[in-house]
């Protein structure tokens, strides 16, 4: 699979020769009988904002909490950073910051008080410390509201604190699943320059997403329905052909569960 290798926007990729910086390979995942991600091949090569795109229950957050270490595939195997997922987690662990689909921040912690803790946990002191206060928070606009408990920031900025709790032990690759989802326009175009600012410092970034105006602004896309990937594209080479991106989505989607179901009746 090409793995985006040739879609970066900068138009000027650092990382030839280097192996992708993520490689899923024909990674399953099976809860008993369902299978919420199979036979599932991709890379992501290094400084690229890669979108998951599909429909709900597709194995979106199977997938990215396999890549994440925070559960094993059933078969295949993960490598980031060329560490594999399972066996050298720790190491993998390091090389990521994760923000779940449901990201826990501690509501009655204020928010300089729940970036102390994700300070802690990686065992960042001293000088530092003020450091990457400063840089995460102002980065996210935060450095006003460093007294306000967590519970009374507005949506966005509640995911905007996420970002940052997941990004102070500064790491190289961002795993995010749908993290602006209910968050107003304005918000979500902030989020988002901070994704790109991201990049143009070589972070790698992973981000699931419904909504398709996040999906333009990838510079490769994935798509996932019923637990297989469907398309490995930039978003112009996906919509090739219909009217728009979310077109282009539907219409695959829907040719995919209509051969889905000629397999179910025999037709
Ligand atoms: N721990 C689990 N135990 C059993 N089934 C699970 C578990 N986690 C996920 N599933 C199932 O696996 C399938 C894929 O779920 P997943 O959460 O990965 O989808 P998704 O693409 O992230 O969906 P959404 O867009 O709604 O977030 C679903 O059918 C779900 O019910
Ligand atoms: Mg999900």
């Amino acid at each position: 699979m090409p793995g985006f290798a040739d879609n970066h926007r900068n138009g000027n990729p650092s990382d030839a020769g280097e192996p992708p910086i993520v490689q899923v390979r024909k990674v399953t995942k099976a809860f008993g009988s369902l299978v919420a991600v199979s036979e599932t091949t991709f890379d992501i090569r290094r400084g690229r904002i890669i979108g998951l795109v599909g429909s709900d229950g597709a194995g979106k957050t199977t997938l990215l909490r396999m890549i994440a270490t925070m559960t094993a595939p059933t078969a295949g195997n993960v490598l980031v950073g060329g560490f594999d997922a399972v066996r050298q987690k720790d190491a993998v662990k390091k090389l990521i910051g994760y923000m779940p689909q449901r990201f826990g921040l501690y509501p009655d912690l204020t928010v300089a008080e729940n970036l102390d803790f994700f300070m802690d946990i990686f065992g960042i002191s001293g000088r530092e410390r003020a450091r990457r206060r400063e840089r995460y928070l102002g980065f996210s606009n935060l450095l006003p509201f460093l007294d306000r408990k967590a519970d009374d920031l507005s949506g966005g900025m509640k995911q905007k604190l996420g970002l940052a709790c997941v990004l102070v032990h500064e790491p190289r690759i961002l795993i995010l699943d749908e993290p602006t989802n209910g968050v107003d326009p304005v918000s979500r175009q902030e989020f988002w320059e901070i994704l790109t600012a991201m990049r143009r410092q070589e972070m790698t970034i992973l981000v699931a997403t419904a909504y398709l105006d996040e999906g333009e602004k990838c510079d490769g896309l994935v798509l996932m329905h019923a637990s297989r990937v469907l398309a490995e594209a930039t978003p112009a080479e996906l919509k090739s052909g219909y009217a728009d991106l979310e077109e282009a989505m539907i219409q695959r989607i829907l040719q995919v569960d209509a051969a889905l179901r000629e397999d179910d009746f025999g037709i």
